[in-house]
Parts: structure tokens; C-alpha cells; sequence
């Protein structure tokens, strides 16, 4: 069994994106600007906000935060994203989901320029993902086909099977390693909460991506031996192990399914820190205007 370190993995990619940034300094460039926008006091909503600084910071990208008041008026957030779309000063920007109730999510994600979509919601470039076009990838699926990628996992012809069919994640990464493309070219099957025998269809994967934000469900039952089994969840738990008195599980039961995956990501530790790193990479090609010229 291989376990898949996206940690180090996230290390050598912030690494690389620090020197060009550095190199852009050096030649009198501003280099790139990532702006969030956080509505409300949510604790999950202002860790991931706080790592994405922190990662601006490691980097050496230029990172700004607007935060909102949970009780902020539509009208009062396409306001701050007209003033961001039309900011010169900022390359890409996002705005950290979930909203609350009063605020049509779907609207705002609509209002957000495509050039500066580094989260890659906006219909345009999830359309253009779909056609293979040139468009910002979603963070965490970018970050598992990196993973793929840099482990050289084969994809073409395996049966992959998606647990979750998120906007976020399982439809985009379903879409992705469909694609004729390397990561790609996957029979992949989809399954949700109106999916039959669910757990005959895990293990017929050859690949199994669980995003489906249930802990520890997939079990050693379920899993095919040397399937490759990438892991999105994320779950904080009580824990007497810990000094802290908690610790973080996946959506799989990692001790049994390890001892018959052939790869698998640990939580934490596998997916998580990829996605950070991904929207630094997206962040970077609005820089350089890789996708809208
Ligand atoms: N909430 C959970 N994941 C994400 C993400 O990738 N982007 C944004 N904007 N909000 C999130």
C-alpha cells in the first residue's frame, strides 16, 4: 500500500509557486493578488479563510479578506463582487460557501467575473471544464488530479467511482476523469443518495473518490483489493488519543480499507492540503492570464 502524501506533495507545489512569485518581485512585478470574501461567523467558513491567508503568506501572494455580516443583504454582496470584478489591483477572488439563508447562492456565484473565478464555479468555466476548454478547475477535484498525476496512477479505461455528487466536488471530478485527457479517460459511475446497492458499486472501483461528508463510511467490505481510494471527508471527532481531545477522520474507514487499497489518502493529510494549494495555481494562471486572455 502507498499512501498518498498530499502534504508533501502540497509542500513541493507551494515551493514552486513561491520562486516564481519571487522571480516576478525581482523583475518589479506586483505578482498575484487572492481576495475572499466571508459572510458571517461560521468556524469551519473562517479556518479554511484563515489557512487560504496563511498559504497567501507562505507564498509570498498578496491576499486580501472582506468580511461580511451574517446578515448581509444581497444587494450589499454583489455590491463588494461588482467592486472585486472591477478591481484592478486583484487577479481572482472567492467567496466562502456556504451563504447564509437570505442570499441566493447560485446568484452570487453568477456574479463573479469568470476571469477572476479562481474557485471555478461559475457556470462558464465549469462548462468550459466540461468541453475540455482552458478554464479554472474547482480546488479540490484540481487537487486530487494533481495527486493522480504526480503518483502516475493510471486512469485510462478504470472503472472509477464517484461517492457524492457535490457541486463542489463529486460532479466536477466526475466530469474531469471522464474527459479524454490524462487524468481522464475513466469509466466513471456516480453515486448519491437514490443509489441502489451502493456498496456492490464501490467495489467494482478500480478508482474510488468518497466526497460524500459521511464519517468513516466506507468500510474494507466495500473496497476491491488495490483499488486506489482518494478520500475527501473531513470530520473532527473526540478522541482520548489526542492531547487536544479530538482528531480529524475521512468519509472511508481508513484502518481497514488501507490493508487492501494499493494507494489511498490519509486524513488529514491527503486531499485537504491540495485544495489550498490549487487555488493558489488558479490564483496564479489569472495572474498570467492562462485562460482569458
Ligand atoms: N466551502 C467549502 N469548500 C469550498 C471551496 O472550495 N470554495 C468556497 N468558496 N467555499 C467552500
Amino acid at each position: 500500500m502507498i499512501l498518498i502524501d498530499g502534504k508533501e506533495i502540497a509542500r513541493q507545489i507551494k515551493s514552486e509557486i513561491a520562486a516564481e512569485i519571487a522571480e516576478m518581485i525581482d523583475n518589479g512585478e506586483t505578482g498575484p493578488h487572492l481576495a475572499a470574501v466571508l459572510v458571517g461567523d461560521d468556524p469551519a467558513s473562517q479556518t479554511y479563510v484563515g489557512g487560504k491567508e496563511k498559504a497567501c503568506r507562505d507564498v509570498g501572494m498578496i491576499s486580501s479578506l472582506y468580511k461580511l455580516p451574517e446578515n448581509v443583504s444581497e444587494k450589499e454582496l454583489t455590491d463588494v463582487i461588482d467592486y472585486l470584478n472591477n478591481d484592478d489591483q486583484v487577479d481572482g477572488f472567492i467567496v466562502q460557501l456556504p451563504l447564509p439563508g437570505q442570499i441566493d447562492e447560485k446568484k452570487i456565484l453568477q456574479r463573479i467575473h469568470p476571469a477572476k473565478d479562481v474557485d471555478g464555479f461559475h457556470p462558464q468555466n465549469y462548462g468550459r471544464m466540461a468541453l475540455n476548454l482552458p478554464a479554472y478547475i474547482p480546488a479540490t477535484p484540481y487537487g486530487i488530479l494533481q495527486l493522480i498525476e504526480r503518483y502516475k496512477i493510471e486512469t485510462s479505461g478504470k472503472n472509477c467511482v464517484v461517492l457524492g455528487r457535490s457541486h463542489i466536488v463529486g460532479s466536477p471530478v466526475s466530469i474531469l476523469l471522464s474527459r479524454k485527457a490524462y487524468p481522464g479517460n475513466a469509466t466513471v459511475t456516480v453515486c448519491h443518495s437514490s443509489t441502489k446497492d451502493l456498496k456492490e458499486k464501490a467495489k467494482q472501483a478500480d478508482i474510488l473518490i468518497v466526497a460524500m461528508g459521511q464519517k468513516e463510511f466506507v468500510t474494507g467490505d466495500m473496497v476491491k483489493k488495490d483499488a486506489v481510494v482518494i478520500d475527501v471527508g473531513i470530520h473532527r471527532v473526540p478522541s482520548e488519543k489526542t492531547k487536544s481531545g479530538f482528531e480529524l477522520v475521512g468519509d472511508v474507514k481508513f484502518d481497514e480499507v488501507s490493508k487492501k487499497a494499493s494507494f489511498i489518502t490519509p486524513v488529514p493529510g491527503g486531499v485537504g492540503p491540495m485544495t489550498i494549494v490549487s487555488l493558489l495555481l488558479n490564483t496564479l494562471k489569472a495572474y498570467k492570464k492562462e485562460i482569458y486572455k
